[in-house]
């Protein structure tokens, strides 16, 4: 199978140990249903790896876009991260779930004062200042506030991951971000350092996602150490903190490449040392950000197929009881996925046809060119494979349509729901 986690028992394909098509019945579908033992799992690999490197007090903070719900800031926070959040309804989620929020980094590039106001008052341990409005407004409110705000500056290293235009954030041309190459990187260091109620404590970036070429992150580790030096040749002031963001890609299908992230982050932290060594600067603390690769594969999302439609000739449709609406990555990446029959696991699949979804939208498709048993009917449930990050989080409500519940499955085997199916009283709350 695609992950060591899932199973065929009886015919039927399992998670954890638990029979996928019964936890639809249960609970109905679409269903996201995730599993804890593989958070876990990937937050201790980040955390082991990084706790033995020569970069001091290293650490990984979960990016929460890829899954925000207060679970899994509960999970976050008993597994040792920080989290890096984009805006106030994630901060004010790990918030109420308790997450210490000394840990929480706040992200974007586009603060409003309001937003700002918010996460100082909630205690938010750093902002990740993208811009020079940023660092004067956040700076005037922290003044009247009667704090000293930790910050970090978002630099664009200009370093092309190599993966999707969408999802390539460390260009020089990219909306994130000051540019290292074009000088304005130093001078916002100059304009942060200048600023009697900030506190630059380091500096960030971030290259893009689904990235497998373990050489991205060196190349941007050498272009932002390079940086340090010269912020402190310019000014004096060292880097305590490198935060090199997330973007460790996952395996979405049988045959995708893989990455050891554990040995590639030692790598790292060795070319780091070397770097710094070279340089003559103080090796710095380290800090990766990854969602992707923390909740993706702990996912899979169920479905019931509703109609089997054979356009004699040309193709075969699958269709289900959701779609665009609780996983859009087909219709904006044409991202790929692995579809199973879960009621019918174990039966030769080669019925080919597209899974497509239940909205008014003909690019309303979650997979083309899947191959089901020639059986396929209404009634069976459809499970999509490595669907915990970007899903839950991007999932709209798009022809009012509720978004399904999240269904988290325990260690010990046994489940809770983490978020409850959104009723149609929940889909009209605030409408007047
Ligand atoms: C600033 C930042 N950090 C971390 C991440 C997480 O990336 P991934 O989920 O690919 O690990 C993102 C994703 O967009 C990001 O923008």
């Amino acid at each position: 199978m695609l992950y060591e986690s899932l199973d065929i028992k009886n015919g039927r394909l399992t998670l954890d140990g638990r029979d996928l098509t019964e936890l639809a019945e249960k609970y109905g579908t679409p269903l996201y249903v995730m599993s804890e033992r593989t958070i876990r799992k990937k937050c201790r690999a980040y955390k082991t790896a990084l706790d033995g490197i020569a970069c001091p007090d290293s650490s990984a903070v979960y990016a929460s876009k890829a899954c925000s719900f207060k679970a899994v800031y509960k999970i976050i926070n008993e597994e040792g991260l920080g989290a890096d959040v984009v805006s106030p309804g994630e901060i004010y989620t790990a918030y109420k779930a308790g997450f210490p929020m000394e840990k929480a980094y706040f992200q974007g590039n586009n603060k409003t004062d309001g937003d700002i106001e918010f996460a100082i008052k909630c205690g938010v341990g750093y902002f990740v200042c993208d811009n020079f409005e940023e660092i004067d407004a956040l700076d005037e409110i922290a003044a009247k506030m009667n704090v000293k705000q930790k910050i970090l500056l978002r630099v664009t290293p200009g370093i092309d991951p190599h993966t999707y235009d969408e999802v390539a954030t460390g260009k020089v041309d990219s909306k994130f971000g000051v540019a290292v190459e074009t000088g304005q990187a130093l001078e916002a260091a100059k304009l942060a350092l200048s600023k009697k109620n900030l506190d630059l404590k380091g500096f960030h970036c971030h290259v893009g996602s689904m990235v497998f070429d373990s050489d991205v992150f060196k190349r941007a580790a050498a272009v932002m150490l390079g940086f340090i030096k010269d912020v402190k040749e310019h000014t004096g002031c060292e880097a305590e903190i490198l935060d090199l963001g997330g973007g460790y890609g996952v395996k979405y299908y049988e045959g995708q490449g893989e990455l050891d992230i554990p040995s590639n982050i030692r790598e790292l932290s060795r070319e780091i040392e070397n770097i710094c060594q070279r340089l003559g600067i103080s090796v710095p603390s380290l800090r990766l950000e990854p969602g992707r690769s923390i909740v993706a594969d702990s996912g899979v999302t169920l479905y019931t197929v509703g109609s089997v439609k054979k356009i004699t000739g040309y193709k075969n449709y699958v269709s289900i009881d959701g779609g665009m609406t609780d996983n859009p990555r087909y219709a904006l990446y044409e991202s790929k996925y692995t579809v199973l029959t879960a009621n019918k696991a174990d039966k030769k699949a080669d019925f080919p046809a597209d899974l497509v979804g239940r909205c008014c939208e003909s690019g309303d498709i979650v997979q083309p060119g899947c191959l089901f048993p020639d059986d396929i009917g209404r009634g069976d449930t459809v499970a999509v494979l490595t669907t915990g990050a970007y899903n839950y989080s991007m999932a709209s409500n798009y022809n009012r349509i509720g978004r399904p519940a999240v269904v988290v499955i325990k260690e010990d085997g046994s489940e809770y729901i983490a978020v409850e199916r959104e009723s149609l009283d929940d889909l009209i709350r605030l409408d007047r």
